[in-house]
């Protein structure tokens, strides 16, 4: 696929924007936590690795790589862990970092298996949330988007385009 016909939905000054102020909220918010950032790879490494620098506390890294769509564009419906989970979450307060809530099946295992992991506490960041994901909570959602399919900044198709850094649409899934 070429990238030039994909629409841009989310210029990079706009996602940048954004990762800026949700980056200064969490500051303030989680000023007692005794934070462990976890980007779920492989979508949500480009937004963690901006958000992180935005968010001015100490905190510790333990990125945990979730896979759920193979190379489709709908979700398999299996949430795979390939690497397990991380090390050096238990006591901690999570900030799980992902890049779109769609069915909410990641964010669920994660959740699940970080409490079993003896985590403090599992706060959600999410830089996407899908119209039909509307009634999923995340505790941080950058922006609200259409039921569409969406590549760059993180996000692929069958492995391509993460590297965009708008994001734009692939299709209409
Ligand atoms: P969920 O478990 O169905 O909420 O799916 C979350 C995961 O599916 C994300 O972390 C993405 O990796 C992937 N995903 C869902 N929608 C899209 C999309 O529009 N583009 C690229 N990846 C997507
Ligand atoms: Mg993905």
């Amino acid at each position: 696929m070429n990238d030039a016909p994909l629409k841009i939905l989310l210029d990079r000054e706009t996602i940048a924007r954004r990762v800026r102020e949700l980056g200064e909220k969490i500051t303030r918010d989680l000023r007692e936590a005794n934070l462990c950032v976890v980007p779920v790879m492989d979508g949500g490494m480009i937004f963690a690795a901006d958000l992180m620098r935005g968010i001015h506390l100490p905190m510790t890294l333990s990125p945990i790589k979730a896979s759920s769509y193979g190379d489709a564009t709908i979700s398999s419906g299996t949430v795979r862990l390939p690497c397990g989970t991380p090390e050096g979450i238990e006591g901690k307060d999570l900030l799980v970092v992902d890049d779109i809530l769609d069915t909410g099946r990641t964010l669920e295992v994660l959740r699940i298996r970080f409490r079993a992991a003896g985590a403090a506490s599992v706060r959600t960041c999410i830089l996407l949330r899908k119209e039909s994901a509307s009634h999923l909570p995340a505790d941080y959602i950058g922006f609200e988007i259409p039921e569409k399919f969406v590549v760059g900044y993180g996000l692929d198709l069958a492995g391509l385009h993460r590297n965009l850094p708008d994001i734009r649409v692939a299709s209409s899934f």
